[in-house]
């Protein structure tokens, strides 16, 4: 019989690739979701869906019941309260449950630049507080600190134009999600996986800039990357009263001051080196978007 893993936050963009990649390698992919209608729009019928939401501590006792693992991908946000609701308390509440229930390995996404000295961010004291109570927990455990992803490119395009926002000086080592999830898939499989704080990164360092340039020039020749003051956008945001822009332009000052941090010398031994360069991936995205181009 296979072994269940249950996948919170399938239908999101980096969960979605992990449910894949563990269905891909046998496992039988529970998937728990606040909307199951929505998610099979998305998800398509290849996967078990449950209702449920981490907020909810009853609704996760059937979602996790005769799992072998429970794999986290959350996000909350953007107010601050937000952050700490889901993404904290709700991890802490499948922590929990799955030692409630006996779930031998937990999984978590958390970042490459979560640390204490960056707490005085939202979604960093979340992720902190989060990766706390997963270890208090008792499940063995492997936490994700994965850098900047290739597949949030995109995201910085309004129409024909790409936004770096703020000055954004750190090279980072973008990673690809399918990477990603092959490592995530790999870690149910491994003993030496558990308990660890793995550091993901890709193959190459780029800038914001050198990278959405790579996109565009790639993917979508018809934008032109230019740049936005933080202050520009913040201003806009508060006089529109658009709390996601506000979040935004806080999340730009954010990456403007930490890039991206740790070692990722272990998770590779252990896990496989990501080895997907920004170029192939773009080109990959070019051939699904633009067959004949
Ligand atoms: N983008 C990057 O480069 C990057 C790098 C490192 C780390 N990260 C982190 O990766 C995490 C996931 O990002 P993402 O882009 O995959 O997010 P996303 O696309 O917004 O997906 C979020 C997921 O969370 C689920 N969710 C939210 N509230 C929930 C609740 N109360 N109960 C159950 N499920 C809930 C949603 O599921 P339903 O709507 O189906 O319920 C959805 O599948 C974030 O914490 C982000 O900070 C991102």
């Amino acid at each position: 019989m296979k072994h269940t893993i249950l996948v919170v936050g399938a239908t999101g963009m980096l969960g979605e690739p992990v449910a894949r990649q563990l269905q891909q390698d046998g496992y039988a992919v529970r998937v728990l979701t606040r909307n199951p209608e929505k998610a099979r729009m998305k998800l398509g019928d290849a996967f078990d869906l449950v209702k449920g939401d981490v907020e909810n501590p009853a609704s996760l006792e059937k979602a996790l019941d005769g799992c072998f693992g429970v794999h986290i991908n959350l996000m909350g946000g953007p107010k601050a309260e937000d952050f700490d609701r889901v993404e904290h308390r709700g991890t802490a509440n499948v922590a929990r449950a799955s030692a409630e229930l006996g779930v031998p390995h937990l999984t978590y996404l958390s970042g490459a630049a979560v640390f204490e000295e960056n707490a005085w961010f939202p979604s960093i004291k979340a992720k902190l507080q989060a990766e706390a109570a997963i270890r208090e927990s008792g499940v063995p455990y492997s936490i994700f600190c994965a850098t900047h992803f290739m597949e949030s490119l995109p995201l910085y395009i309004r129409g024909q134009r790409a936004s770096v926002i703020g000055k954004q000086p750190h090279r980072l080592h973008w990673l690809a999600a399918d990477d990603y999830a092959r490592m995530v898939s790999k870690a149910f499989r491994l003993p030496e996986a558990a308990n660890k704080r793995f550091f993901i990164l890709g193959p190459e360092a780029w800038t914001m800039r050198e990278a959405l340039e790579k996109y565009c020039s790639t993917v979508r020749p018809d934008v032109k990357v230019s740049s936005t003051p933080i202050w520009l956008l913040s201003l806009i945001g508060k006089v529109s009263f658009n709390t996601e822009l506000q979040f935004i332009a806080g999340l730009m000052r954010f990456f403007d001051k930490a890039g991206e941090g740790g070692d990722p010398a272990e998770a590779n031994e252990l896990l496989g080196t990501p080895t997907t360069t920004l170029e192939q991936w773009c080109e990959a995205q070019r051939k699904r978007l633009h067959p004949s181009r």
